[in-house]
């Protein structure tokens, strides 16, 4: 698609280890020491933002991370965002603008919830941001082994065998 190529050249995405592409576009200079933290292994910038290019052709694996991570919808069609809760509940979020169809223009995934998304409408793109604080780092990023995250969670076999790769 004629979008996607242009999204990405635009905003100088790279393809993301989760799925789909990506570009930090803030990281706060300013660092919360280790000691401030909870659960963290080191330094962290108070904030990060990416954009976040997803298509259909694609989903973006169940993953978790420790920060609560907001996402703001931008263009294209709505992104469901299925997230597996502590406690063990399921829901499936939209993150869009047709509002009255259940969508919202934002989404607050709580920190340590697993997560995967995916655009559900044929041939369509869907570009988002990503906010988190403290400031996203890759030790602080969990991608789910299937047989693990089913082991744990039973119940959701069937979104989590869709929605995982290894
Ligand atoms: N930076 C690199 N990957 C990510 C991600 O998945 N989420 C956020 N918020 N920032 C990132």
């Amino acid at each position: 698609m004629d979008r996607i190529k242009y999204l990405v050249e635009k905003f100088e995405l790279i393809p993301h280890p989760e799925g789909g592409y990506f570009k930090e576009v803030y990281r706060s200079k300013d660092i919360i020491p280790q000691s401030g933290l909870k659960g963290f292994t080191g330094d962290r910038n108070f904030c990060t933002s990416i954009y976040f290019l997803l298509t259909s052709e694609n989903f973006s694996a169940f993953h978790r991370i420790k920060q609560d991570e907001i996402w703001h919808f931008y263009e294209g069609s709505s992104l469901s965002v299925h997230v597996i809760y502590p406690d063990g509940s399921y829901i499936k979020h939209k993150v869009g603008l047709n509002y009255d169809n259940g969508e919202e223009p934002q989404l607050v995934v709580p920190a340590g919830c697993w997560f995967a998304s995916e655009v559900e409408k044929k041939d369509s793109i869907c570009l988002v941001g990503c906010t988190v604080a403290p400031g996203f780092d890759f030790e602080d990023f969990e991608l789910a082994s299937k047989d693990e995250l089913i082991k744990e969670y039973p119940q959701h076999n069937e979104i989590i065998t869709k929605l995982t790769r290894q």
